[in-house]
């Protein structure tokens, strides 16, 4: 065949493969979006509309996919139908919607019917089912959007709206995700909390009506309650068995998850941007995309679907998930706002004494008019304070890089204090009601991100510091206000209306985020929020870690580390040792190595053993920091239910482990653990070594003999890591033998 025929042969295949992605729309479709272990079925009816006929273990023989239907009898004479694949509100459906709109013209009501749909095959394992929408009598569609890492049962599933209509649209409510599980018993577990007892799990099971989960708080949204869940079918979750979703709205905002049980006591889950004070006004030929709603599926409980998503966060999401984090000396409760450049430079020494990689200078080195010396002035001025850096920052950085430890920044730049000359020059950069009294959160108001000038100033205070300290090595950005009277004095100029500003205050931070990482890509930053009012998986897209909490009371953090574990690799989570509690510093090192390790202590007062004992531990730390990151973590004994808590770690080809374990009630004198904690995930058919590691100098291990056994052994039997009123935290290192 000569070329040009074989290039016209080549189109024609082309323009086939391209038709047979498309299905033909007068035939009745069937859309299965299926990973490994999961198959989500839809299926147009009989009036075109498309609905979740299936959501469980994949169907093997696609010819069978249609007898779905024909197996259920549901009534639905009533409230319009419970399954619709995206319920539209104002017509024939009256639950509760996906969807709402007010049409250009003013009209409520809103058809959504089959169009099309196209499969994109990215790579062997990952795919993107898209499917259109459009309404018949009006120039209105939506796409939903299913995108599948099949490997790691991952699903993200998110949604884009769009129309063609004379005038803007009002979209009143507009969700990622709806979702319908049918045929089971269904137990919800969500967490809440509030400052310093974030992320707090709730498992009720789900009964007829509307259970919400959600937040108003606009930018420290996780404070209350967090966006992350995990629904349990049959019975109640389970870490080694049962089927489970673990589920997160990847939106840094408001957010609303409704789960309703139907009058067939099926679950129709809808999941979204929060609808409260936040119409969106959608102008002709925009399109809006709705965050994603990201979950994963495991028939083997919520150990299973952990690990896989603790994978795909190391590899599709956080930045930078499969390299290596900074350790750190942080000064804030070391010093408060009580410092100078002596001071600072003397921390130095002790971060390069301890074996950290970087010292952090936290919170009250800026302001000048209105020195940041307490945490009510100053906030937007982002100057060196010329009493305490006489000589700027580019000495500091200078200083600490003599003593071997890079040097990072605190920054809280969506933020401003009134008593600052930011607020004094720009009062319309703020969010504030103009004829109302102003409402402080930690005497302080946020800016507002809706207004390009303001990207810009945000923009800047990043840019300007990489300029003016090219080595600067990491940001600390904060968030400690949540936003009160909410009113933009720029949308208001611009006559967009005050209830796009929630949507564009997060849109206009996610801009800035993306300027910043187009410039500098790599350089590592943690997302902070006065504890753990942040951290979902879009912001990970431009930060390498975040922190959890302010509170780093040791006993407290196993439970708290222990709940984001559910949703997060400890790579992304902050742990820092620090003075809070009674517990020994050996507990604190243990439990804050169970992450990425910092230390906000005052290192030169640590006694001889403490240092020796830290700087030990930091060794050690950097020893099995690998299998900490990225290696696959198993919850062995819970302590929630439990006296002892016990979480493992284990290398890829499962040669190394490490077994923490610490003891959490201290309510009876226990004189040893009774019993072995049943191990997990090495190779039933090697030998380990079990060793304890982290001893504080002069103690010896209890754990006696040469403690070799199979992974056979270990995975049923276990070992007793023998914790006592003593022995309060013990760190295990499994090693493989010949
Ligand atoms: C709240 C953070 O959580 C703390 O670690 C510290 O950075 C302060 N803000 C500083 O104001």
């Amino acid at each position: 065949m000569k070329k040009g025929q074989l290039r016209y042969l080549n189109r024609i295949m082309f323009f086939c493969g391209c038709m047979l992605a498309i299905a033909d729309v007068s035939a009745q479709a069937i859309i299965p979006i299926a990973t490994e272990n999961n198959m989500l079925l839809m299926q147009t009816d009989d009036n075109n509309r498309l609905r979740t006929v299936y959501f469980g273990k994949p169907l093997e023989n696609e010819r069978e996919y249609k007898a779905v239907v024909s197996n259920y009898n549901y009534d639905e004479s009533n409230a319009g139908i419970y399954n619709s694949a995206y319920t539209p509100a104002g017509t024939w459906n009256l639950s509760e919607p996906a969807i709402q709109v007010k049409h250009a013209d003013g009209n409520p009501s809103l058809e959504l019917k089959y169009a099309s749909h196209k499969k994109e095959q990215i790579d062997a394992n990952t795919s993107v089912t898209s499917i259109l929408l459009k309404d018949p009598v009006y120039p209105f569609e939506v796409t939903l959007f299913y995108k599948v890492w099949k490997k790691e049962n991952v699903i993200e599933q998110w949604t884009e709206i769009k129309h063609k209509e004379k005038k803007p649209v009002l979209l009143q409510k507009y969700a990622s995700a709806n979702l319908y599980f049918a045929n089971k018993n269904f137990y919800l577990t969500s967490f809440q909390g509030e400052y310093l007892k974030e992320m707090q799990p709730v498992e009720t099971r789900l009964l007829q009506g509307i259970r919400t989960v959600d937040s108003k708080l606009g930018t420290r949204a996780m404070l209350l309650q967090t966006p992350n869940f995990i629904l349990s079918f049959g019975k109640p979750a389970s870490e080694n068995e049962g089927t489970v979703m673990l589920g997160q709205l990847a939106w840094s905002s408001n957010f609303k998850l409704d789960f309703e049980i139907d009058s067939h006591k099926n679950l129709r889950l809808i999941a979204g941007i929060n609808p409260f004070a936040s119409e969106y006004s959608l102008a002709p030929n925009e399109t809006f995309k709705t965050p994603s709603l990201i979950y994963a599926l495991s028939n083997n409980g919520t150990g299973e679907a952990s690990r896989n998503l603790h994978n795909w966060v190391r590899k599709h999401r956080i930045l930078d998930g499969q390299g290596e984090r900074l350790t750190l000396l942080n000064n804030w409760e070391a010093t408060y706002f009580d410092f100078d450049e002596n001071k600072i430079a003397d921390l130095f020494k002790d971060a390069k004494d301890l074996g950290v990689d970087m010292f952090l200078l936290d919170d009250g080195w800026f302001g000048n008019k209105y020195p940041r010396n307490n945490d009510d002035a100053g906030l937007g001025d982002w100057q060196e304070n010329k009493k305490k850096l006489p000589s700027g920052l580019g000495y500091l950085v200078k200083e600490a890089k003599k003593e071997g430890v890079k040097f990072g920044i605190w920054i809280e730049p969506e933020m401003v204090n009134p008593r600052s000359e930011l607020y004094e020059k720009h009062p319309d950069w703020v969010i504030r009601q103009p004829e109302r009294p102003e409402i402080y959160y930690r005497n302080q108001l946020v800016l507002d991100l809706s207004n390009p000038e303001v990207q810009d100033f945000v923009f800047g205070i990043v840019d300007d510091l990489f300029v003016k300290n090219p080595e600067l090595a990491f940001i600390k950005w904060d968030c400690n206000a949540v936003i009160y009277n909410a009113y933009s004095a720029y949308l208001n100029k611009k006559g967009i209306p005050q209830s796009n500003l929630y949507v564009d205050y997060v849109q206009g931070l996610y801009k800035v985020l993306q300027r910043i990482r187009a410039k500098y890509p790599t350089v590592p930053m943690m997302l902070c929020s006065g504890g753990g009012g942040r951290g979902d998986y879009e912001f990970l897209k431009y930060f390498t870690e975040f922190w959890p909490s302010d509170n780093t009371e040791p006993l407290e953090r196993i439970f708290l580390q222990w709940d984001y574990s559910y949703f997060f690799p400890s790579i992304a989570t902050d742990n820092h040792v620090t003075d809070w509690g009674k517990q020994p510093l050996k507990f604190r090192v243990d439990v804050a190595s169970m992450g990425k390790l910092g230390f906000d202590i005052v290192a030169s007062k640590l006694d001889t053993n403490d240092k020796i004992f830290c700087k030990q531990a930091i060794s050690n730390y950097n020893s099995f920091k690998d299998i900490v990151w990225h290696g696959d973590m198993f919850r062995l004994v819970n302590p929630h239910e439990n006296d002892i808590a016990a979480l493992m770690y284990v290398n890829e080809n499962k040669s190394k482990a490490i077994v923490f374990n610490y003891l959490v009630n201290n309510r009876f004198s226990i004189t040893a653990t009774k019993q072995p904690v049943v191990l997990n995930g090495l190779d039933p058919k090697k030998k380990y070594a079990v060793k304890e590691i982290n001893l504080y100098p002069d103690i010896s291990s209890s754990l006696k003999g040469d403690n070799i056994f199979t992974g056979d052994f270990l995975m049923k039997v276990g070992f007793n890591p023998h914790v006592t009123l003593q022995r309060t935290s013990v760190v295990l290192e499994i090693s493989e033998v010949e």
